[in-house]
């Protein structure tokens, strides 16, 4: 199943965040974060534990509400002020991104296709019988054709991991958000993952992926973010970066991870 052939373009934004600033209590996270996606873009953001990495993700689909800035997705645009927004928009800009979570999340008192099925039924009303052929074929298309009624827990974690990637397809995002997809994973398990995620780049789909797996950003992404204390400390076309660094701090990372 095709699911998306939309080549690059680097004209068209599909998801603007711009100044973003979040705080809890006296510590300042993220200090005026900024990051544009294009259509196809897949941008890896990189950077040491307790840079704010999930902190931004979870902003841009405001599972955290940012203290303040500026946010668009498909056309929608988030005026964010004194951490509040309008809830309508909020509710528009999450209808468009599709959220991969490190614990995967499923519900666990729902089956594989029940997991798949509840968003396209519940938060966008279709049909159940095209939500259902859809599901199956989503199911299908990661690997797990004969394990529809399975609970959460009769699964591997890459089993698991791989139904949350069907389930955020399920909405069809204009951008899917990835948080650590692979770092829960026994390492064996690690590969079927992060295949499943290279395909979905290859196939044009737009994606912010928050990884500590260097050769999966380096070989996967168009585009590379890395954070340092809540700030982008360095970012820029994946090829060059991973090739010459111009801030030490990310020398010294990549160094450390390799
Ligand atoms: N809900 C919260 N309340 C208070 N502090 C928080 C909250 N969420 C995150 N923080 C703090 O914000 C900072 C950034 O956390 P965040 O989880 O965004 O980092 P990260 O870059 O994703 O790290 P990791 O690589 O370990 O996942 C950390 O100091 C963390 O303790
Ligand atoms: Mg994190």
């Amino acid at each position: 199943m095709t699911l998306s052939l939309s080549p690059r373009n680097e004209d068209r934004p599909v998801l603007v965040a711009r100044n973003i600033a979040k705080t809890f209590g006296s510590v300042e996270v993220l200090k005026d974060v900024s990051l544009s996606a294009s259509q196809g873009d897949v941008i890896a953001i990189l950077g040491s534990s307790g840079s704010g990495k999930s902190t931004f993700l979870r902003c841009i689909n405001m599972l955290e509400i940012p203290d303040r800035g500026h946010l668009e997705v498909h056309d929608q645009v988030v005026d964010i002020r004194d951490g509040r927004v309008d809830p309508r928009q909020m509710k528009t800009v999450r209808r468009h991104l599709g959220m991969v979570f490190q614990q995967f999340n499923l519900w666990s008192h729902m089956t594989v296709l029940q997991n798949v099925m509840e968003g396209p039924l519940r938060v966008l009303g279709q049909e159940r019988a095209t939500v259902r052929d859809r599901a199956e074929a989503l199911l299908a298309r990661v690997g797990l054709e004969g394990r529809f009624d399975h609970y959460p827990a009769q699964l591997s974690g890459g089993q698991q991991q791989r139904t949350a990637i069907a389930r955020a397809l399920a909405m069809e995002p204009d951008v899917m958000l990835f948080d650590e997809p692979t770092s829960a994973l026994d390492p064996e398990l690690v590969g079927e993952v992060l295949a499943l995620i290279r395909q979905l780049a290859e196939e044009g789909r737009t994606m912010i992926v928050v990884t500590h797996e260097m050769g999966f950003a380096r070989d996967v992404s168009n585009r590379t973010v890395f954070m340092h204390h809540g700030r982008v400390e360095e970012e820029g076309a994946s090829s060059d970066l991973f090739h010459e660094q111009k801030s030490e701090r990310f020398r010294a990372f990549l160094a450390r991870t390799k």
